[in-house]
């Protein structure tokens, strides 16, 4: 039997639910969170920008190498490969480095593989670059929102992380406009060189920072965890902040096995569920196929259809998330899901139908020529339905919660297990898709993605609990308590 809490500090004032009215209200956002926030936008916008940017680079690619279709989806695809190992590998290196280091190689990295990129002669060097870029995009994706949950006050976590998924959905943007903007000159090496700048700007914000209080704690340096509580936590009870973070750390050393033991098997399996369904509903499907969609809605030239993609995706995108960053922290995680879900879900059946009704227009088909026409019209209300669905819910939700649900003891490996399965799951949509779409129809595959829809939400409705307003101990509590529950009812 374990309590993480002892019985004085559970739960601390600090960490106990909204404040009082009239109280000192939300906490305050002093330079040393705004610095917690830069490194999370900066690495949010280097994950965006990245999975953004390649589509409109790839025609001067394609001029200047001449690569075979292979060698394309090689350069497409293997910066999602790049980045599943290195959000592997970033669980076990940010407990032994430290979050902020770990941060500060990636971001090194990253700089690193896009200059490889942009001066790249050939497409071997260039394919270099491109994992090299996947590998620090990677270890960023499991290390950054990592540190932001640590590091936020209980009441501002959500918010935090979420700020992370709108800096994704701000760099999937500026991608957009980019790469319209160099398309002219098929400047592609600008496209993707361009990316060296938030990279560097990230090791200049992290420099300063301190790691968080628990890594501190969990390699025994309680000078610098105090410091660094009563750094970016002002006003809260730092000594009962620390005893609640070390009971939750215990005295056992963080492995592999602990991380797969069936004490954590829930949050575990809740993580990568969570992550899988994110990608398995079919929304990097949409953004990467969302030009031929407008095709089909009539918009005639590839220019207008690439600037409808643009603002009813890449701004839908970022102006939604906003709508989560507003109500994570107040409405809580479930709602936020359970509604974004339906909408997706009834979008997605839409779609289908409409690509049904529009007949010989598909994928793979030359759709430049159609006439506007109604069920092209109804597709791309549709979708911009699924995409602002998508941007208050699954997208910045998964996040949220995939770095909030663990134990101390396990959270750098288990985020790491959960965000390779994230990146597993990107990998796997973008590059089957065209292949059910041949196999299942337009119709049958967005049906799939619908169906994927009213999974996730029987998933989210019976398995996962609110986690809003509690602090990361108390979560891990729940946890134990739930376990210890379920022995003494087996027992029975
Ligand atoms: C997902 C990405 C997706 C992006 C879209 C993120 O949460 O992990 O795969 O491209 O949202 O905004």
């Amino acid at each position: 039997m374990r309590n993480l809490s002892p019985p004085a500090t559970t739960p601390t004032a600090a960490h106990s639910g909204p404040p009082a009215a009239g109280s000192a209200g939300a906490p305050r956002i002093n330079k040393w969170l705004a610095g917690v926030a830069a490194v999370v936008v900066l690495s949010g916008l280097l994950f965006g920008y990245d999975q953004g940017v390649i589509s409109g680079a790839l025609n001067g690619i394609q001029r200047d190498f001449r690569p075979g279709t292979l060698v394309i989806e090689i350069i497409t695809s293997w910066v999602t490969l790049g980045a599943l190992v290195g959000a592997l590998i970033a669980g076990g290196v940010a407990d032994r480095l430290g979050r902020r280091r770990t941060i500060v190689w990636a971001a090194v990295l990253f700089a690193l593989g896009a200059a490889v990129e942009a001066f790249a002669p050939g497409t071997g060097i260039l394919i270099i670059g491109r994992l090299l870029v996947g590998f620090g995009v990677g270890v960023a994706s499991v290390a950054a929102p990592l540190y932001a949950a640590e590091m936020a006050p209980t009441r501002l976590r959500g918010t935090f992380v979420s700020v992370y998924q709108l800096a994704i959905t701000i760099g999937i943007f500026a991608a957009y406009l980019v790469d319209q903007l160099l398309a002219a000159g098929d400047w592609w090496r600008l496209m993707l060189g361009l990316s060296v700048v938030p990279a560097i700007l990230l090791v200049i914000a992290m420099l300063p920072l301190p790691d968080s209080a628990v890594w501190y704690l969990k390699v025994g340096q309680r000078d610098r965890a105090a410091k660094a509580l009563r750094d970016v936590r002002p006003g809260e009870d730092v000594a009962a902040d620390m005893k609640d973070i070390e009971a939750s750390l215990g005295s056992r050393q963080t492995s592999w096995g602990e991380v797969f033991s069936p004490t954590w098997r829930a949050p575990l399996t809740l993580g990568i569920v969570l992550a899988v369904l994110q990608q398995f509903t079919g929304i990097n499907a949409v953004i990467y196929y969302g030009d031929k969609i407008f095709a089909a809605a009539g918009f005639t030239t590839a220019q207008a259809q690439t600037s409808a993609s643009t603002w009813s995706i890449g701004a839908v995108n970022v102006l939604f998330t906003f709508v989560a960053v507003a109500f994570v922290d107040r409405l809580g995680r479930r709602p936020l899901l359970l509604a974004g879900l339906v909408g997706m879900g009834l979008s997605l059946l839409t779609i289908g139908f409409c690509f049904r009704r529009l007949g010989d227009v598909t994928i793979h088909s030359d759709a430049t020529s159609n006439a506007p026409n109604d069920a092209g019209v109804i597709m791309l209300v549709a979708m911009v339905i699924f995409i602002a669905s998508f941007a208050f819910s699954l997208g910045p939700v998964v996040w949220t919660v995939i770095n909030e649900i663990f134990p101390s003891t396990v959270r750098g490996r288990a985020v790491a297990v959960a965000t390779a399965a994230n990146w597993g799951a990107a990998w796997v949509v973008t590059q089957f898709f065209l292949t059910l779409t041949d196999t299942l129809g337009e119709a049958g595959t967005f049906w799939l993605f619908a169906g994927m829809c009213v999974v996730a939400f029987l998933f989210v409705w019976f398995f996962l609990p609110e986690t809003k307003g509690k602090s990361l101990t108390e979560i891990q509590q729940m946890w134990v308590d739930r376990n210890e529950a379920s022995a003494g009812a087996s027992a029975t």
